[in-house]
């Protein structure tokens, strides 16, 4: 039985990943406005990224019996100063949500609630992987202000072909996009 304080916690994550896809899509958009394909690519992949990880915590909470609210979302950022004010932003959220995940892990924790624990440890691990990405990217952007193809370059060469599917993801609702 995953604890109820957990259930409270993780509903409200559930906006937290909608609300970060909500601001990949608006970054992509602002890219592909910029007519920067590559990192519009890559910001409309990882919004349905984090659509995903609502969906895994969506499924998460049916199949504990709870109640699942879907939250309305505040207005994403969509004027940017720069090319590099998108990446700046999505590395800031990455970082807070790396936060709120592990507080999520305490409360799982505090509660011994080791399924959910267990649900969690997956979340973890993408952050590492997502804060990683992003810092990377970032470091790439600042130095193309000049001249922006420098980025679309880098991601040509190190993020085509969208990732494999990972067998040791939870279950989204609905199945994963
Ligand atoms: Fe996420
Ligand atoms: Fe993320």
């Amino acid at each position: 039985m995953a604890a109820s304080r957990f259930i409270e916690r993780l509903n409200e994550q559930i906006g937290y990943e909608f609300s970060a896809s909500q601001q990949y899509i608006a970054n992509a958009v602002y890219y592909d406005s910029q007519t920067l394909p590559r990192l519009a690519a890559f910001f409309y992949a990882q919004a349905v990224e984090e659509r995903n990880h609502a969906m895994m915590m969506v499924q998460y909470v049916l199949d504990a019996d709870a109640e699942v609210r879907i939250p309305g979302v505040a207005q994403p950022e969509s004027q940017f100063a720069d090319v590099v004010a998108p990446v700046a932003l999505a590395l800031e959220q990455e970082r807070r949500v790396s936060d709120q995940v592990a507080g999520l892990m305490g409360v799982a924790r505090e509660e011994g609630d080791f399924l959910s624990e267990q649900f969690v440890q997956w979340f973890l691990k993408e952050q590492v992987e997502e804060v990683a990405t992003m810092s990377s990217l970032l470091a790439v952007v600042q130095r193309s202000v000049d001249n922006p193809m420098l980025a679309e370059d880098y991601l040509a060469r190190e993020h085509s072909g969208g990732g494999t599917a990972d067998p040791t993801a939870p279950t989204a609702a609905g199945g994963a996009l």
